[in-house]
């Protein structure tokens, strides 16, 4: 009785010492997290139209520009969107900051630990820590254009950029940072949520087993999904690539005025 008193009066002397500023910047990170994968998920597939045709690839361009709603374009719609895309991004990063290694002693001990315990999970977070660093250099020179010549995108003018102004290093690299990345963000996301356990009841041997089973089908699903955008990604990277250095002779020609030229 004593002994649960003294217990009761520590547990309240904790509470009121204790921070909520972790479990709110958790929650920002894993909001943010979402919106970004949500965003990577649709923006690769739309960009991928250039697989289907340059026009299809064109009618997206200008339907973010707002035309099939005003009649007319509206470039400033583009910049607006990769503002706050950039913004999410930041936000984003400046939270993942925290919990990287800041010298390297804490480093070597990460991978002291990772060694230690051999387990796959600890491995998908460094990964996720390396690919985190790259695609924040990568994405911010990308949202950057995006940002500054948002009137500068459709068949032509995209696959120029990619071919004659030699943007396709950074696009694959780009594209297998920012995969990765998000594949692994949604897996952890699950885990930390606790997706995993949810509607699973029983006593504890049996929610343990099967959480695990859900959690390796997850991670299935996971290596399925990265797999199928790095394809989708590569392939479309592929046809810019090849749209480009068919027009590498008249790059800076946009395709739409061919069009126009077509309909006179
Ligand atoms: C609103 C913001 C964004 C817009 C308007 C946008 C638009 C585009 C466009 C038009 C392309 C085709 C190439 C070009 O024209 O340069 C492209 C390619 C690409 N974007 Fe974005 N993007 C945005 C944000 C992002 C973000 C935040 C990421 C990743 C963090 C990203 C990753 C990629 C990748 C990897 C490619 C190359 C894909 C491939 O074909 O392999 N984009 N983007």
């Amino acid at each position: 009785m004593r002994h649960d008193r003294i217990q009761k009066s520590i547990n309240a002397y904790l509470c009121r010492n204790v921070s909520h500023i972790y479990a709110r910047l958790d929650i920002i990170q894993s909001i943010s997290g979402l919106i970004l994968a949500a965003f990577i998920i649709i923006h690769l597939l739309l960009e991928a139209s250039i697989i289907i045709s340059k026009d299809a690839m064109l009618m997206v361009s200008k339907f973010f520009e707002g035309y099939y709603f005003f009649g007319e374009k509206y470039p400033g719609i583009i910049s607006f969107l990769a503002a706050a895309i950039f913004f999410i991004l930041i936000i984003h990063a400046l939270i993942a900051l925290r919990k990287f290694p800041s010298n390297y002693r804490q480093y070597h001990i990460l991978k002291q630990h990772m060694k230690q315990f051999h387990h796959s999970d600890t491995h998908l977070w460094f990964y996720q820590a390396v690919t985190g660093f790259m695609m924040f250099f990568l994405a911010s020179v990308h949202l950057y254009i995006m940002m500054t010549q948002p009137a500068n995108i459709g068949p032509y003018a995209s696959a120029d950029r990619i071919y004659t102004d030699w943007l396709w290093p950074l696009y694959l690299l780009l594209l297998i940072s920012v995969v990765i990345h998000a594949g692994i963000g949604l897996y952890r996301l699950a885990l930390k949520w606790g997706i995993f356990e949810r509607n699973v009841h029983g006593n504890q041997k049996y929610v343990a087993k099967k959480s695990k089973i859900n959690r390796q089908i997850f991670k299935k699903i996971m290596l399925i999904g990265i797999s199928l955008y790095v394809i989708i990604g590569f392939t479309s990277l592929v046809s810019y690539l090849k749209v480009g250095y068919e027009h590498r002779d008249k790059a800076g020609e946009r395709y739409e005025s061919i069009e126009k030229e077509v309909q006179l």
